[in-house]
């Protein structure tokens, strides 16, 4: 058994009650500093990304200099993406809508990786079509967050082979067995998709700097859980001719039952909002979601409750809460006992369920051109 101070943070796990501190200083990653702040605040013309000022994105490698060479004239591109297991969930925004705020505030493009293959070769469960089938379903939820259709390239790796696998040809060939063997873990029964995949999920690092022939550095923003696989491309990056990558790293968002990450898979429904759920099942999983609260409403109000400890806290704090007012009022009033669990689960239910609705509606627009976004074919290969 762990003890209390125990946890484990990997692509594949997430256990325990997390150190975030701890976490940065044994993977070897730098601290999202004040300063850092500042200069993100002033290089998007005078704002912050929530999910940034709050502290959720905490962590990162080499973002200063990927800032300063954009405070200089040299543009960044944005890389991020989703294995289609199934529907998102709420957390799973947290990427997507800070990629968004970032493509608007600085004008970049968005490269987004839908790896309906890697999914596959993943996951016994699930069939071919099934993993395409999310492939879109996951894609209309992405881009409804509000990416512009000019500046946002998707790579659906089974209908994008063609414009991948010329980078990914030269990718392969840098990343010894032992280096993914050691990284994820693999078994000798492990299928070989799933060893060479590893050299897909590097590709779109480097693509648009081999697609234009020039070095155009890349940001990307995703889960700490998932820093070890970028260690490898940030490994062999330079040995190609390509910028390592930088990093910004989020800290995980729990689940709705107080136990672990919100998952896709797994057994364990409930502990996560999925985008597909319908209002009856989003209020059921609400009310029963773990809070930070006391055993009865007079000790609460005596004592006040635990946002540091709750589901529905975090919730507030990822994306709920549209102004740093609301989030200060309620965390203040949950740490005051001014605030009861139930009314605070009636009124964050409210904003869950004009998010849905508002986000129906653009889902279906984007329908009409995320097809186009599409990344079919590769500049002439050398
Ligand atoms: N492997 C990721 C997953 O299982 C999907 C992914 C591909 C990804 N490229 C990425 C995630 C880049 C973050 C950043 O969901």
């Amino acid at each position: 058994m762990p003890g209390e101070e125990e946890f484990v943070v990997t692509p594949y796990e997430v256990r325990g009650r997390i150190d975030y501190d701890r976490l940065r200083e044994l993977f070897g990653t730098q601290a999202l500093t004040p300063e850092l702040l500042a200069k993100i605040h002033r290089l998007a013309g005078g704002e912050l990304h929530p999910a940034i000022r709050r502290g959720i994105f905490y962590s990162h490698r080499d973002l200063g200099s990927l800032l300063d060479g954009y405070a200089n004239g040299r543009p960044f591109f944005l890389y991020s993406g989703r294995g289609p297991s199934g529907p998102l969930h709420t957390s799973h925004l947290l990427h997507f809508d800070l990629c968004q705020w970032f493509q608007r505030r600085f004008g970049v493009p968005m490269y987004l990786q839908i790896t309906d293959d890697e999914k596959f070769w993943a996951r016994s469960g699930l069939s071919r079509e099934e993993t395409v089938r999310w492939g879109y379903e996951n894609l209309y939820d992405i881009l409804a967050l509000g990416f512009d259709p000019k500046r946002t390239h998707t790579f659906f790796d089974s209908r994008s082979i063609a414009a991948l696998y010329p980078l990914a040809i030269r990718v392969a060939r840098k990343i010894p067995y032992s280096t993914v063997k050691a990284v994820f873990g693999f078994e000798p029964s492990t299928n070989i998709g799933l060893t060479f995949y590893t050299a897909l999920q590097t590709v779109p690092a480097f693509w648009p700097s081999w697609a234009e022939g020039r070095t155009i550095p890349c940001l990307i923003p995703c889960g700490i859980d998932q820093d070890p696989h970028f260690r490898v491309t940030r490994d062999i990056a330079e040995g190609l001719g390509y910028p390592k990558p930088a990093l910004l790293h989020s800290q995980m968002v729990p689940g709705l039952l107080g136990e672990g990450a919100m998952s896709t898979s797994g057994e364990r429904a409930d502990n996560s909002l999925f985008l597909n759920d319908p209002p009856e099942v989003v209020d059921r999983k609400v009310r029963h979601a773990f809070t930070g609260g006391r055993a009865t409403v007079e000790e609460q109000r005596r004592l006040g409750a635990t946002p540091e400890i709750c589901s529905v806290w975090a919730q507030w704090r990822m994306r709920f809460a549209e102004s740093e007012e609301k989030f200060e009022q309620v965390t203040r009033d949950c740490r005051s006992g001014a605030l009861l669990c139930g009314d605070c689960k009636s009124e964050i239910l409210e904003r869950i369920h004009a998010f849905y609705d508002q986000h129906a509606i653009a889902r279906e627009k984007v329908k009409d051109w995320a097809e186009s976004t599409i990344v079919a074919s590769a500049p002439k290969d050398l």
